[in-house]
């Protein structure tokens, strides 16, 4: 399917699958984009039964659906259903986007590259030449590493409560890059001190910290990045800023740029993520 018969195909039907989904924004963003594009899309939310992630698939094509986008708990599903994936996707075993290619799905992984762009493009903070800890070694940091790693830091640690996750997250990446795993103890018994902190843990989920709260991680310049967000700053966030990071940021903008790097793919557009940010960080503080 060529990028101008989809400019035509006005009414193309998109969704996003996964569940929960009520509290998906990703409806919302889509619609946000299509709009400020001068485009027609139809995007819903789609609840699929917890064993029939392929058959809301099924249901969803059969209805003349030509992409989705697939939240938790389908990702590593996604890409095993799919016939055709992206490096990235296979990197990270897991797929957050799909799309219809003639008699097949095609799969990719956008997380990884919506966080990068959020980091690079709206914080302004390179990550080439960088050191970075990345805290988390769950579905979120698999997404991440591979992308990071593009970007050359100068060096990343992964480190996570169940060490072992750790070192096989690192593993197929530790002979081209300057990555390694560490244990939390080996962390804190160091004197590292890192440019970027990413928390890449649920901890946020439930108002804890991934790490000892005496932990001292931070360089002069530290941006600290939680790939969660909510109304307020987050308990990692709020850590961070007192534990010596120079900036911190939530993931809302990381939801919106996975987002945009959907849209361009299906669209052959890129929306402006910039300003859809803004809109829903006033909404989310007005909610
Ligand atoms: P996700 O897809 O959100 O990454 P996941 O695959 O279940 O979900 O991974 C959750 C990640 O958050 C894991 O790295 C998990 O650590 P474990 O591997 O030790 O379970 C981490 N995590 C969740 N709650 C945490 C907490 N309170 N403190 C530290 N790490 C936490």
């Amino acid at each position: 399917m060529t990028q101008i018969e989809l400019h035509n195909d006005t009414a193309a039907r998109y969704a996003v699958i996964g569940n929960p989904i009520a509290h998906s924004k990703s409806p919302r963003i889509h619609a946000m984009f299509a709009e400020s594009l001068g485009q027609t899309i139809e995007y819903d939310k789609r609840l699929a039964p917890l064993d029939d992630f392929v058959g809301e698939l099924q249901r969803f094509h059969d209805e003349g659906g030509v992409g989705a986008n697939v939240t938790v708990p389908f990702k590593q599903q996604a890409f095993a259903l799919a016939r055709e994936a992206s490096l990235r996707a296979r990197q990270a075993g897991a797929a957050n986007f799909l799309m219809w290619r003639g008699d097949h799905w095609y799969c990719d992984n956008t997380d990884g590259a919506g966080m990068v762009r959020d980091i690079e493009v709206n914080l302004q903070q390179a990550l080439k030449g960088k050191s970075v800890l990345l805290i988390g070694a769950g579905g979120a940091a698999r997404g991440v590493l591979g992308p990071v790693l593009l970007c050359e830091p100068s060096r990343v640690v992964v480190v996570n409560r169940t060490a072992v996750r750790a070192d096989e997250l690192v593993a197929p990446y530790r002979r081209d890059h300057p990555v390694q795993a560490q244990t939390i103890e080996a962390l804190m018994a160091s004197s590292a001190r890192f440019d970027i902190v990413i928390n890449a843990t649920s901890s946020s989920l439930s108002d804890a910290l991934p790490l000892p709260t005496d932990a001292v991680l931070c360089s002069g310049d530290c941006l600290a990045y939680d790939m969660m967000y909510g109304k307020e700053p987050t308990a990692f966030m709020k850590w961070a800023l007192s534990h010596g990071a120079a900036r911190v940021s939530d993931g809302l903008g990381m939801l919106v740029e996975q987002a945009a790097e959907s849209y361009v793919q299906w669209r052959g557009s890129l929306p402006r993520a910039a300003l859809i940010i803004a809109m829903l960080r006033a909404e989310l503080a007005a909610s």
